[in-house]
């Protein structure tokens, strides 16, 4: 999870507790990815994973949509006492240099979202013993992955918390629920098929091995967990939000993504004409997130969540991942009983 939940205190206790940790490591310089698997590192022995964004085609906008993007930001940044917000650019950091950096950090597996990467890249990984998984919301996309040369694919349902990770179709024909779209793509392809989106507990977890996913990947669920780095404001937000709160929306990052519908959000839903692409919008829009972060101010923040944000619970990762095994087990159990 990108943007600031996952932390090293997160992802080890994960790994520890029998889970497989994960750094979102999209939005982090290559020191920054040196540094957070070390500090994962020294806080377990077990394996952990790192996730980037496929690289992407370098996007342009012309000055009038800059213009608009820049003028319709400025009165939030005023808001929040931030000097007036400039022209977007993009972190230079480049995916090779990210990805060089990933294989420093003794990290077992690689995972990736929004696209392909080279397959002389994959092969390289796979050569040093990675495993290696690429992130899909339709079948074709799954197949595309396949032929990409990963070892398994993450089926994103449309319930997922955050960016969706559509590459090959339009987004809209990408949001299929993760009851349809697991089974259909455990029968196309041969490599195993990771549930995502709308996981939060047990019985989820069982559904999902049950429609013939190998495993679940959970993002909302741990958001809430103390080891996570988001503000008060946010886990506020997830624990009290519902399955009717959460949006898709381009209003943070220029990307589709789902998070809790908070003021900002709202007020972009009539201004799409002035959200840039990503990544602009997202370097746009970084200054006011960085700063809502530290004031507390949820209603400025991307708040990215998933559809099962009542199942969600305050407690310690290792508490978590001992609650969802037991669960898991009792709901394995159900078909037995009958
Ligand atoms: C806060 C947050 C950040 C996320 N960041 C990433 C990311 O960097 N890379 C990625 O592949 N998926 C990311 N995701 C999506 C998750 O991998 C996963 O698809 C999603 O969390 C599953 O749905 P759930 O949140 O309902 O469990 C993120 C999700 C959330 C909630």
């Amino acid at each position: 999870m990108a943007g600031g939940g996952d932390t090293a205190e997160l992802v080890a206790a994960v790994s520890n507790a029998g889970g497989l940790g994960c750094i979102g490591a999209a939005y982090l310089t290559p020191e920054q990815i040196i540094e957070r698997g070390t500090a994962v590192r020294a806080k377990t022995s077990r394996p952990f994973g790192i996730n980037l964004f496929a690289p992407l085609e370098t996007v342009h906008a012309n000055d009038d949509a800059v213009a608009r993007a820049v003028s319709t930001i400025a009165s939030y940044f005023q808001e929040l006492g931030l000097p007036a917000p400039s022209n977007p650019t993009p972190a230079a950091t480049r995916f090779d240099d990210q990805l060089a950096a990933c294989l420093e950090t003794g990290v077992s597996l690689f995972s990736f979202a929004f696209g392909l990467l080279p397959v002389s890249g994959i092969q390289d990984l796979k050569r040093r013993g990675l495993f290696v998984a690429g992130t899909a919301t339709t079948v074709d996309e799954a197949k595309a992955l396949v032929e990409n040369g990963v070892d398994a694919v993450v089926a994103q349902g449309s319930e997922a918390g955050g960016h969706r990770s559509t590459f090959g179709t339009a987004f809209e024909s990408g949001m299929v629920g993760l009851i349809s779209l697991v089974p259909q793509t455990v029968d196309a392809i041969s490599a195993p098929v990771i549930a995502s989106g709308g996981i939060m507990d047990g019985r989820g977890i069982a559904a999902a091995l049950v429609l013939g996913a190998s495993a679940v990947q959970m993002g909302t669920a741990f958001l809430a967990c103390e080891e996570s780095g988001i503000a008060e404001a946010y886990r506020d937000a997830v624990l009290s939000s519902s399955e009717e709160d959460t949006r898709i929306t381009r209003a943070f990052s220029g990307r589709p993504a789902r998070g809790i519908r908070n003021r900002l959000l709202a007020d972009y839903e009539s201004r799409e004409d002035s959200i840039l692409p990503f990544p602009l919008q997202n370097a746009l829009t970084g200054p006011l997130r960085n700063e809502a972060t530290k004031q507390n101010r949820g209603q400025f923040l991307s708040l990215w969540a998933g559809q099962g944000t009542r199942m969600a619970r305050r407690t310690h990762a290792a508490e978590l991942v001992a609650e969802l095994t037991d669960e898991l087990a009792k709901a394995l159990e159900f078909p037995r009983a009958r």
